[in-house]
This record gives structure tokens, sequence and C-alpha cells, in this order.
């Protein structure tokens, strides 16, 4: 009985949740759960150790812990309530950054406690480094995906340079180990070394890949505060900075693998910085394209046996999930079949389309994979591409000089009709121009994609 109170024990079953709740996130239908019930051994664990600690604890400690709980609750119960899911990516990073924060400020505090022992001094230095690299890279991520930052800037010889500076600081950290230095200046001098490396590590990295980087340092958050973990023997956060460092880096080598580029070509290759904001995009496809109407399209769409929705950011940007949710189901009582295809970096953030189709209930069997969907589109009559732009470029295949060149993309020039709906001629995130939209086999339905789904349903509705 005396166990199941005690802190081991607490710690035990929050670890278990936090194991519980990454499985759970693994699919749509348990993922809402799966956070909850991580949230709930995160819950389980402060409070554990905050009533159970065996150390000596003033009131006034308690007092600070409290009021920090109850202002972090409330900030992040308002922003996350508040926050668009298109701007998630960034409310990510500003989290993650957090995170490093706090991993470093550890170390900072606890430096001074520890000399003489050199492990873990060793422990706390790494800490310092990895937690202000993932804080200030982090803000620099947010920055750059909220606009703040919105031109790519880069020193000169600015790989050469941050890899001396990365080398700098490693040297520096194991100097302050080796010589058992006590001195608060070596230590600051080795975390704004360490915020100016984050800072100059994710400037030059184009704005295309900022969901990667997140990721990445999402994974050096989770690193940091297992050495947390390590330092204080604290089981629950060397296990859950495990999982947060894990899964991190899984997920950044599944979207560098979806977009088939190298880890290394993320950090070093400036991808994504081409300027996309030139009004109706630039012209070096040679070709016309041709227009079409919602009720022409509607037309089309009564007429099919087999329709595919191909949804990308756009769908996310406009918040058509409902109205197409709504279109699919009109469609399916009208005898035709629908399907969803998912790109795995359609949208800006892992399993984007996949939460957003989730908010309006659309049946999970519905949504089908790339590679499932794929050799579907030859048998489909028409192809709905709503919002969707890199992810169905066929420069992925066909042009070895594309920045996009190799990445999977959705076939859907196999299909026996294309509907492209966007609002212009602009490019996608990768900022390159697709060909897609001049095939024969191309319609552009051009306008606001939830306007232009409404449209098709009220046509439709009417057949
Ligand atoms: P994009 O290629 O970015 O294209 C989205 C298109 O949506 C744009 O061409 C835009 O054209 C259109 N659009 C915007 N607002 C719209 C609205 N209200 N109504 C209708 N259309 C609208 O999107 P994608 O095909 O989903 O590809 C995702 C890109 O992000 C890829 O390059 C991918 O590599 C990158 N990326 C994704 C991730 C993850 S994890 N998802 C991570 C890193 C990078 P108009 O402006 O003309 O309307």
């Amino acid at each position: 009985m005396e166990y199941i109170f005690s802190l081991e024990f607490i710690y035990l079953i929050a670890s278990i949740t936090y194991i519980l709740g990454l499985k759970m996130l693994g699919h749509p239908e348990t993922a809402r759960k799966g956070n909850l019930i991580a949230a709930g051994g995160m819950t389980l664990a402060i409070f554990g150790t905050l009533f159970l600690y065996q150390g000596e604890v003033s009131a006034q400690i308690y007092a600070f812990i409290g009021l920090a709980i109850f202002i972090g609750t409330i900030i992040g119960w308002l922003v996350a309530k508040k926050v668009a899911m298109t701007k998630m990516p960034e409310l990510v990073s500003l989290f993650n950054g957090m995170g490093g924060a706090s991993a470093a400020l550890i170390g900072l505090i606890e430096f001074h406690h520890y000399v003489g022992d050199t492990i873990s001094i060793v422990t706390i230095l790494a800490g310092v480094i990895i937690g202000s690299i993932s804080f200030s890279g982090s803000m620099i991520a947010w920055a750059k995906l909220n606009g703040t930052i919105n031109k790519p800037l880069r020193l000169p010889k600015y790989n050469l340079l941050n890899n001396v500076i990365f080398v700098v600081l490693i040297f520096f950290a194991a100097y302050i180990a080796y010589i058992g230095s006590s001195s608060q200046l070596y230590l600051y001098i080795l975390f704004f070394g360490a915020l100016a490396y984050g800072v100059l590590f994710v400037l030059p990295i184009g704005g295309a890949d900022m969901p990667v980087v997140i990721s990445l340092l999402n994974s050096f958050t989770g690193l940091a505060a297992a050495l947390g973990g390590f330092l204080y023997g604290n089981m629950v956060m060397l296990t859950g900075g495990i999982l947060v460092g894990s899964a991190g880096t899984i997920l950044t080598f599944a979207m560098c693998d979806a977009m088939n580029r190298s880890l290394f070509n993320v950090i070093f290759g400036g991808f994504g910085d081409t300027d996309t904001s030139a009004e109706g995009g630039s012209s070096a496809i040679k070709g016309t394209i041709k227009k079409t109407t919602a009720s022409d399209v509607a037309i089309l769409m009564n007429y099919s046996q087999r329709i595919i929705f191909v949804p990308g950011y756009g769908l996310a940007v406009a918040q058509a999930q409902h109205a197409i949710h709504e279109l699919e189901q009109l469609l399916i009582s009208k005898g035709i079949e629908v399907k969803y295809a998912i790109h795995p970096v359609a949208g800006r953030m892992p399993g984007h389309m996949n939460v957003l189709l989730a908010e309006t209930n659309v049946d999970y069997d519905k949504l089908a994979e790339m590679e499932d969907v794929n050799p579907e589109f030859k048998n489909t009559d028409v192809v709905f591409v709503v919002g969707a732009n890199d992810v169905v470029n066929p420069a992925a295949h066909n042009d070895p000089s594309s920045p996009i060149y190799g990445m999977p993309i959705l076939d859907v020039e196999n299909a026996k009709q294309i509907i492209v709906n966007k609002r212009s001629m602009k490019p996608g995130y990768a900022g390159i121009e697709n060909e897609l939209f001049y095939n024969q086999k191309t319609s552009m339905l051009f306008g606001d994609a939830k306007t232009i789904i409404q449209a098709l349903i009220t046509e439709l509705k009417g057949m």
C-alpha cells in the first residue's frame, strides 16, 4: 500500500501513460484520447512531485511553484484554444522553445551545486548547450513561420562558420569540465554561445523546411530534458525526455523521407526560399491553362462513378473541411464512390490533412494513403485537387533540376479528368511552378476552396 503512494510508483504510472499516449497518437481515431492520457500522466507526475517529495521545501517555494503552474496553465489554455489549425507548427515551435529554455535554466541553476562531480557537470553542460540551441533555434523557426523573418539571412560561408562555432562550444564545455571550473562567467559564455549558435543554425534554413527543423529541435529538447532526468535521477523526466527525443528524431527522418531529402540537405540546402509572392507566379512552363466553372464541374461529378479528392494546405487555409465532407456525403448519396488521397507532407505539419478531416468526422476508411491510392488514379473519373500544389507536381518525376525532384507525389495526372481548385496561379510552398495545371486533362477552378465547394454543393443539390 505504501508503494502505491510513493513517488516511484507515480512516476511508473506516468511513464506508462507517455508510452501509451504516444502509441495512440499513431492513429487519428485514438490520437485525441492518447494526448489526454499522456497529459493526465504529466499532471500526475507534477502533483506527485509536489506532494510526495521527501526533501524540505519552504512554503514560499510552494507558492512560487503554484503561481507558475497557474500562470502557465492559463496562458497555455488560452493560446491552445485560440490558435488556428494552420498556425499549429508555430505554436509547437514556441512550446518546444520553452522546453529547451527550461532544460538550459536547470543547468544554469544547478551548475555550482555540482562543481567537482565531473559526470554531473558534463551532464549539466550538455543540457545547457542542447537546451539553449533548442530555445533560440525554435524562436527563429517561430519567427520564420509567422513571417516576422521572411527573408533568408545568410552570413558569408555560414555553414563553415556554424560548424566552427559548434566545435568551439564543445571544446569549451570539455575544457570547463576538465579543469573542474566553478566559473559562472565561463558558464554564461557557454550559454550565450549556444544561444547564438541556435540562431545561426536555423536562420539560413529555408522556410519550407521549418517543420522538419522544429521536429529536429523537438528531439533536442527531449534530449536536454532526459539529461535533466539523469542529473536528478528522476525516472519520469528521463523517460519523458527519451520518448520526446526519439519520437522527434523518428518524425524528422520520416518527413525527410516523405520529401525524398536527406537531413543534411535540409540543414545545409537552403530549400524553399524562392519568393512565392509574385502575383500570378512566373511562367517558365509553356502552354495554356483551361478554366472551368462550378456548374461544369458539378455536372462532371454528377456523371462520374469514382472521384478522388486531393486536399492540401489551401483546404486548411480556407477552413473548408466541413464543406468538403458535405460534398463527399452528397456525392455518395448519389451512388458515387468518393475517397480522399492523403499525401504524408500535404499541409504544413505531419498529419495535417488527417487532423483537419478528423475535425469534421470524415470516415477514416475514406482516407487513402499515397502508396495505396496511386495505382487507383487510372481508374478514377475525376480527381478534385483542393488547395494542393507541390504534392501533385509531376516535376517530382520529370524534372531532375527541380528542387522537389525525387519526392514521392500523388500521381493525379493518371486520372481521366483533373480539376484543380486554388485562387491563382501562384506556386505552393516550394515556390515552383506546376506543369499539372497545363495538362490537357486539367481544368482550373479558381476561387477560395470553401466558396467553390459550397457552390458545387448548391449545383449538385439542384441536379
Ligand atoms: P502547397 O504546395 O503549399 O500549395 C497549397 C496551395 O493552396 C497553394 O498553391 C495556394 O494557391 C492554395 N491555396 C491557398 N489558400 C487557398 C484557399 N483559400 N483556397 C484554395 N486554395 C488555396 O501545399 P501542399 O500541396 O499541401 O504541399 C505542402 C508543402 O509543404 C510541400 O512543399 C511540403 O514539402 C511542404 N512541407 C510540408 C510539411 C508537412 S509535415 N506537412 C513539412 C515541411 C514542408 P493560391 O495561393 O493560388 O490559392
